[in-house]
């Protein structure tokens, strides 16, 4: 299995479009027999370009959710790729959708590679991850749309906070510890700095920042995490971890939380009105 980023919606001109808005679409590919997935391809001719340098075949569209900074390129896709699958959460609003997945859903790319689609509502209602595994011997991948961003996680527009802990802590977080997180955008430094503000002696994601700012000076991605790394920098992620005994105290001093759930509201609540 061989995953490229292929950045889109990356703007020349820096000065209005801050760099932390590139999203990364992939492609998943099956070395075998040159299948490709690709994921939430928004701009199709910067996909289908990355796909002709390889020299691979799009096989199918994984969408993420409904939103068009995802979903806006189904439509060209399908027109460019006759015959092409475009799996989403829903027929209804994820553009050009032709087939409609679940939880539990299991998909084959290729001759190697398993996708398992994972409900992960509350950005959107229909939110899937596609969490990917290989025959070979090698780590396995998800890809976590804008529900799990590297130090973050999405807005609740479509859903609520338990929603949120059951798609990020529980649906995500059953993942094996060294799956590697792709997501929806580059938004991992201004992350990493509002989690310094509430975890502000966390020397990992004291390093994870610093790492991260080399990274997007030299103009490379921050993905792909790993939901073992998840688990030590995003608070997100660590409301409830049992072994972390600081975090409940921290949260419960900060913001009065009494559950893990309410944790997990109020740190949103608090990134929401963050100005950074
Ligand atoms: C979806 O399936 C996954 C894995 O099979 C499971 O961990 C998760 O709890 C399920 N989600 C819901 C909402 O049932
Ligand atoms: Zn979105």
């Amino acid at each position: 299995m061989k995953i490229i980023p292929v950045a889109c919606l990356e703007d020349n001109y820096a000065y209005l479009y801050p760099p932390e808005s590139i999203l990364g679409s992939c492609l998943i590919v099956d070395e075998s027999t040159k299948s490709a997935a690709a994921v939430d391809p928004v701009e199709p001719e910067k996909v289908l370009a990355a796909a002709a340098e390889v020299g691979v075949r799009i096989d199918c569209v994984l969408t993420t959710h409904h939103h068009w900074d995802h979903a806006g390129g189904n439509e060209k896709m399908a027109q460019s790729v006759p015959g092409i699958k475009v799996y989403g959460g829903s027929l209804d609003n994820v553009k050009g959708c032709t087939d409609q997945v679940e939880n539990g859903t299991e998909l084959s790319l290729g001759k190697d590679i398993e996708i398992l689609c994972l409900h992960t509502p509350c950005h959107t209602k229909g939110h899937i991850s596609y969490y990917v595994t290989s025959k070979e011997e090698e780590d396995p991948a998800v890809f976590t749309g804008d529900t799990l961003f590297i130090a973050g996680c999405g807005r609740f527009f479509e859903g609520t906070a338990e929603q949120m802990y059951q798609s990020l802590c529980v649906t995500l977080g059953s993942l094996p510890k060294p799956t590697q997180v792709y997501c929806g955008h580059e938004y991992t430094v201004k992350n990493l700095k509002f989690i310094l503000t509430v975890e502000p002696d966390n020397e990992k994601v004291k390093q994870k920042l610093e790492w991260a700012q080399k990274q997007r000076e030299a103009n490379q991605p921050t993905i792909p995490s790993t939901i073992g790394e998840e688990f030590e920098t995003n608070t997100f992620m660590r409301v409830d971890l049992p072994e972390i005994q600081i975090m409940p105290s921290i949260l419960q001093a900060k913001f009065g939380a009494k559950s893990p759930v309410e944790a997990l509201r109020e740190v949103r609540k608090t990134k929401d009105n963050w100005k950074g």
